[in-house]
């Protein structure tokens, strides 16, 4: 692994129908292989040294999927979490969720709240489950919380700046998205973290998500380590940032 590491990655998992149905298998066949890809990425993320990994397991979208896959996943979901708790524990991992959990089945919601509890004194990498997640939806969170405050006189408009906005965000203490990987070709971001990513570093591969291995993570992440990141600058203020 090189030396330079994005510090919060963040992976768009994507492929598993197609993983699936090139196999003549039912897509819920590749979602369940992709829980294993997720196990492996999340554990190798945390060796090499990944501080927050956010992945995208359920798009805000994703809810207008037929019934039986929608619950399928919803099963899978609290069938991780189960299985997974001790080995997230163990690892020192912190498991965080972002999205509108008010939306998801009241079991599995209150089974990973019990598990974000559990881990919540853990200092290792965060693994933040993106869920019934939507970059807009999120967005407006803010924008209805702010509203709220404004209302109730709390807030005023000069209060607002982007380092005021970003602590309205799910899950404030995460910081922007460093390199962004989506799987399975497509190249969108189909509503994923949208203010956190205004700066990332983009990252596409054909692989879909089911046969995405931990050499794919390193190409990924090798990719970054070669990328200069101006932010808006120049070349020479970012060799010699003492000319600022
Ligand atoms: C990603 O795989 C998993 C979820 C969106 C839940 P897909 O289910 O989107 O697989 P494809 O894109 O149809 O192949
Ligand atoms: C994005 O994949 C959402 C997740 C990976 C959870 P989709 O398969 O839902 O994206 P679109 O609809 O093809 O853009
Ligand atoms: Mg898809």
């Amino acid at each position: 692994m090189p030396e330079s590491l994005p510090r919060h990655l963040a992976v768009i998992m994507d492929g598993n129908g197609r993983w699936a149905k090139k196999r003549g298998m039912p897509r819920v066949m590749g979602h369940r292989k992709g829980v294993e890809v997720v196990k492996d990425i999340a554990l190798y993320s945390a060796e090499v040294g990944i501080s927050y990994l956010s992945l995208f397991a359920f798009s805000m979208e994703n809810w207008k999927r037929p019934g039986d896959e929608v619950g399928f996943l919803m099963r899978l979901l609290d069938d991780y979490i189960e299985r997974e708790l001790e080995t997230i524990l163990s690892n020192n991992i912190r498991l965080t969720a972002s999205g509108r959990m008010a939306l998801l089945p009241e079991g599995t919601r209150k089974k990973l709240e019990a598990a974000i509890e559990r881990s919540s004194s853990n200092g290792g990498m965060v693994l933040n489950l993106a869920l019934s997640y939507g970059g807009r939806s999120e967005i407006i969170d803010v924008a209805r919380r702010m509203a709220e405050e404004a209302k109730n006189g709390t807030l005023q408009p000069e209060d607002i700046d982007e380092e005021f906005f970003k602590s309205y965000l799910y899950n404030p203490e995460i910081p922007d998205v460093d390199l962004l990987i989506r799987t399975s070709g497509e190249m969108r971001i189909s509503n994923f973290q949208l203010w956190r990513i205004a700066y990332s570093e983009l990252y596409f591969t054909d692989k879909y998500w089911p046969d995405f291995s931990r050499a794919d993570l390193d190409e990924a992440v090798q990719s970054f380590a070669g990328r200069e990141r101006r932010f808006g600058k120049t070349t020479d203020q970012i060799d010699s940032p003492k000319s600022d």
